[in-house]
This record gives structure tokens, C-alpha cells and sequence, in this order.
């Protein structure tokens, strides 16, 4: 009999511990999460709104602070004087280096207990666990994996002419021939200085191969910048912008998207996110635009993970953040916000034949073995902001001044590239 009503007791006890922080929870997430990033186009709009509703249905009120400027430029510099003002926001569309600079100063909330009571080290992929892992500690949620090395094309223009996707640059160079004789630009472009790092460090991986790329990017080893496959990937550059455009453009890389639907560009490279808005516009992967690997980069992901980090604050909401980390890497929130962002998800449980053919080979060459998988710079996800920009920098001097020649930019890279632990 005793041991009966211990054992009551007991359950009882658990019960009331659970109701408790149940409890805790409900009143946490009656106030609405400060979710700081800088998705504005109309496809980050519709995948960031996607995520708001499942965590609505999870009880987690999402309420919006979007800074508008493509790559988080501006978004970045917000968030840092937020910061210092003592008034960050509760979660921060935090990327790559970026994360593991504001871990540092301990700003960020570790996410060990969610990590494991959700099994992200069986459920996520090794590169993107290890991503957002600093120092021991799971430091940030993972959302979607984008593919910079792809090249779209309009699938209309090319049936209509008789084109073949480029696989190698002899072919590029010959579609891009046949789109400017028909007065159609070959490729969309924008003078924006990320987007430029976006298309060279994509090219830089063709001409020198991953594991050329890797001591560029990430051991950062100065003297490889002098390697004269790099000064053939800043020749490319300087070929591709003049296939392009004679006058600078500086625009958004959605207008391009836009440019490329219209039939106004025949190719873009850019991440998959143009997937992404192409699609929100209503157009199809399979009917009206393509997407193969940008030459020279088959079986190779040039990767830049989204993650959302939840910043340390005094208004205590660790609950829900915790809540809300849960919520968006678990697989129903994985595959429709992907969806809709043109990411793959974050996970290995997902069927590749549910995902569109441009997807599929982004999920399927980021899952094998094999592959080569390499971080983008331009995205923070090899060097910090400030080495980011200053290689962006100096491509952006090297495409508007024809005088620069690419062994002057080679120097100059070589000069900003500081090695890892040598960045402060
Ligand atoms: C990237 C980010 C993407 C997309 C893109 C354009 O840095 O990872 O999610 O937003 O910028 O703004």
C-alpha cells in the first residue's frame, strides 16, 4: 500500500512539474519572439512567413524585424548597434562567421538540451551540425542549405532556339554567342559587390578545384592567391561581366530573376535563392526555367546554411527560443519553408523525389559522401565580415577599373586574406 502511494505521489509530482513548465511556456510565448533578418524579396518573404506560421500553430508568436538589403548588409549593421544600444533582438538571422563572432562575446544562447533532446547529431547533416557548433556548445539553429555554383537559364529561349544548358565553359561560351544574336543578353548581371564575390567565388572554384579553393578560403593561405588558376578564374570575371553588360548595373539579384524571366537574360548565377523567387512568381522549375551546376563545379557544393540564433537577453525567454529552434528544424516546418526559400533542408530524412529537380541535385551532391562540400565566402560562411567585404572590395575595383590587371588583384587579395586566428 505504501508503495502504492509513493509511486502516486511520484506521478503526481510530475504531473504538477510538467504542468508547471507548461505553464511557464504559455505565459513565455504569449509575448511575441523579436526575430531580426533580412529576408524582403517576395520568396524569403513567403518562406520567413512560412516559418511564423508553424511556429504559431506551436504556440510561438513571431514578430517581424526585417532589414531589407541583399546578403544582410544592412541587416548585419542593425543588428550591431541594436546591440550596443541594449536592445537586441530575440533572434537574429545569424550566418556562418557572424555566429561564432557574437558566441564569442557570449551573446548567443547555447541550444545543447533542444540539440539532443531532438537528435540534431543523428537528424542533421554533419557539415551543417558542425556549422553551428562553437566550442562544444550548438549555438544556433540551421534552416536551409542554399547552392551558390548554380547557373539558371530560361528554359522557353532555349527550346526555342535549340540550346543545350552549358556543362563546360566552351559551351557557355558558344549559348551565349547564339542569345546575343538574337539580341537577348546572355547573362544577368548586377555590379553589387557581394553579388560579384558571389559569381567570382563560384568561378574560383571551377578554374582551381575544391581543394585549391579551400586553402584560398578557408586555411587562407596568402601565397595561394598568386596561383595562376586564380588569375584565370579573375579572367573569366572580367569575360563574363563584359558578356553581359558595357554599362555598370547595380541592381537587387531580384531584378535579375526578374530580367531572366522576362526573357530580357538567357543565364544567372546565383544561389538558389533566385530559385527560390523565380518560383514565388509562379514560375516552374520543370516548364519555364532550369538549373544546372555552374561549369567546372559538378559533384561540388559551394554551400551557404541559413541559421537563426537566439540572442541572450534580459527579458529571459530561453524557453521559447528553445521552443522555436525546435520547431523549425523539425521536418514538417524543413520541407515547406525550403520550399519555398529554394534551400534544401537541413535534415537526412527527407525523400529526395519530393523535392524539384534543381533541389534534388542541391540535397543529393550536399548528402554524398563524396562530394566535395566548401563554404561560401561571400556568405560568411569562410571568413569573417570583415575580410568579406574587403575581398569584395577589391573585386568590385577590379571589375570597374579596366586598368587593374588580374595579377594587381591577385596582390591585392593576397593582402586581405588573413589566415585564421590571425583575423583581430
Ligand atoms: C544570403 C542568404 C540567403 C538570401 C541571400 C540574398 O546571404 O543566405 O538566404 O537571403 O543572401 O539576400
Amino acid at each position: 500500500m505504501k508503495g502504492l502511494h509513493r509511486i502516486a505521489a511520484r506521478c503526481c509530482a510530475l504531473l504538477l512539474g510538467l504542468v508547471a513548465a507548461q505553464g511557464a511556456l504559455a505565459q513565455a510565448t504569449a509575448v511575441p519572439l523579436d526575430v531580426l533578418h533580412w529576408w524582403t524579396s517576395a520568396s524569403e518573404r513567403k518562406a520567413a512567413d512560412q516559418l511564423a506560421s508553424h511556429l504559431a500553430q506551436a504556440g510561438v508568436q513571431w514578430k517581424d524585424a526585417a532589414i531589407p538589403g541583399g546578403g544582410g548588409m544592412a541587416a548585419v549593421k542593425v543588428l550591431k548597434s541594436r546591440v550596443l544600444m541594449g536592445d537586441p533582438p530575440d533572434v537574429a538571422q545569424l550566418i556562418g562567421t557572424t555566429l561564432t563572432d557574437w558566441a564569442d562575446v557570449g551573446l548567443v544562447l547555447p541550444l545543447n538540451a533542444v540539440a539532443q533532446r531532438q537528435r540534431w547529431s543523428q537528424q542533421l547533416f554533419p557539415t551543417v551540425l558542425e556549422l553551428v557548433t562553437y566550442k562544444g556548445d550548438v549555438v544556433a539553429a540551421p534552416l536551409g542549405v542554399h547552392r551558390i555554383n548554380t547557373l539558371l537559364y530560361n528554359r522557353k529561349l532555349f527550346a526555342r532556339w535549340g540550346l543545350v544548358p552549358p556543362r563546360s565553359w566552351a559551351e557557355f561560351e558558344l549559348v551565349a554567342r547564339q542569345l546575343q544574336a538574337k539580341g537577348v543578353r546572355a547573362l544577368a548581371w548586377s555590379d553589387e559587390a557581394w553579388q560579384i564575390a558571389t559569381v567570382f567565388e563560384t568561378l574560383l572554384l571551377g578554374d582551381a578545384g575544391a581543394p585549391l579553393y579551400r586553402e584560398l578560403m578557408v586555411q587562407r593561405k596568402g601565397s595561394a592567391w598568386l596561383d595562376p588558376r586564380v588569375e584565370r578564374a579573375l579572367q573569366r570575371l572580367r569575360w563574363l561581366r563584359a558578356l553581359a553588360t558595357e554599362a555598370p548595373v547595380e541592381r537587387v539579384w531580384a531584378d535579375s530573376a526578374r530580367e531572366l524571366l522576362a526573357e530580357g537574360a538567357g543565364m544567372m548565377i546565383m544561389g538558389d535563392w533566385a530559385k527560390g523567387e523565380l518560383m514565388a512568381w509562379g514560375a516552374s522549375p520543370v516548364r519555364d526555367f532550369g538549373c544546372v551546376v555552374v561549369p567546372g563545379t559538378e559533384h561540388t557544393h559551394l554551400y551557404s546554411v541559413d541559421t537563426l540564433a537566439m540572442l541572450v537577453s534580459p527579458r529571459a525567454r530561453e524557453a521559447v527560443q528553445e521552443k522555436m529552434a525546435e520547431v523549425v528544424t523539425a521536418l514538417p516546418a524543413q520541407l515547406a519553408y525550403n520550399r519555398l526559400k529554394g534551400s534544401v533542408p537541413v535534415r537526412h530524412d527527407v525523400d529526395p523525389s519530393s523535392l524539384d529537380p534543381c533541389a534534388r541535385d542541391s540535397w543529393e551532391t550536399f548528402a554524398r559522401s563524396r562530394s566535395a562540400r566548401v563554404p561560401s565566402l561571400a556568405h560568411r560562411m569562410a571568413a569573417d565580415e570583415a575580410i568579406k567585404d574587403a575581398v569584395a572590395q577589391v573585386l568590385w575595383r577590379y571589375l570597374t577599373d579596366a586598368r587593374m590587371e588580374p595579377g594587381e588583384a591577385q596582390r591585392r587579395l593576397a593582402a586581405v586574406i588573413r589566415a585564421p586566428g590571425a583575423e583581430r
